[in-house]
């Protein structure tokens, strides 16, 4: 089983999503925000944005939608989710006692909780709410910038974690596919969700819009993810290899 989530899956925990309503923070378009360039430019603001950013997911709960989500990754036999949302909502989502174990999750787009370094291999994880920042922080290792840990648009992903979804792909089509709250705009994000559904499988889309993976889709599920997914968990067991 793949599952692959979006902005979508957080959006009732109170996340805003890119592309959707409450989207743009101080008028400015994220899409502009999240690159190498507007770093560049003003680091300092950009900062700011993710500061604001980690801020509001602290004080955010994972909805019913990620507890969902455990309940499918722990009674699957063979599950992968590939999650473009870099928030650590499904991470911290629990079914009775259970999460989603690091080995059978990819954040493919990096953790805004990570700080690193734009020029060595510094690296470290937030854990810890910060204060306000003045200034853009400094590499304690070579002084260089440091940075959120996210991929910004126009920058490669991280290889290993492709590799993991590669892999996962290469033992074969899925049972299941489920595509949830994406808007889908990357090519591999459609291919990896096509990958999966191979010649037979199924493809399920839970998303209020259409997508460019609607049309591969064999099912469809207009409805917010929160209320979509726990009903649909409740007709998942006859597809589980227990
Ligand atoms: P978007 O903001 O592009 O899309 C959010 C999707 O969620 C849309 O298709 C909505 O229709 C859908 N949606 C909204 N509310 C929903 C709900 N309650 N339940 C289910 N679906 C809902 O977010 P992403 O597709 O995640 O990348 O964006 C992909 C990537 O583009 C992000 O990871 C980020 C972004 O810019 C980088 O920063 C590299």
């Amino acid at each position: 089983m793949l599952v692959i989530t979006g902005a979508g899956i957080s959006a009732e925990s109170g996340i805003p999503t890119f592309r959707g309503p409450g989207g743009h923070w101080r008028n400015l378009d994220p899409a502009k925000l999240a690159t190498e360039n507007a770093f560049r430019a003003d680091p300092k603001l950009v900062w700011d944005w993710y500061r604001e950013r980690r801020q509001m997911i602290r004080a955010a709960q994972p909805n019913a939608a990620h507890v969902a989500l455990v309940r499918i990754a722990v009674q699957s036999r063979d599950f992968l989710l590939v999650t473009q949302n870099v928030d650590d909502l499904h991470r911290r989502a629990e079914w009775v006692g259970q999460r989603i174990p690091a080995g059978k999750m990819v954040q493919i787009h990096g953790d805004i909780f990570v700080t690193r370094c734009s020029h060595c291999d510094f690296r470290r994880r937030e854990n810890e709410p910060e204060g306000p920042a003045t200034l853009v922080p400094p590499c304690p290792s070579c002084g260089g910038p440091l940075r959120p840990g996210v991929v910004w648009f126009g920058e490669t992903l991280p290889p290993r974690e492709v590799q993991r979804v590669e892999d996962f792909l290469s033992h074969g089509a899925c049972d299941l596919t489920l595509v949830i709250g994406t808007t889908a705009l990357f090519g591999y994000i459609v291919q990896w969700a096509l990958d999966a559904k191979g010649r037979l499988g199924r493809l399920i889309e839970i998303n209020p819009e259409e997508s460019p993976v609607s049309a591969f889709a064999t099912e469809t599920v207009r409805e917010p993810a929160a209320v979509a997914l726990p009903k649909l968990v409740a007709r998942l067991p006859r597809w589980f290899t227990m």
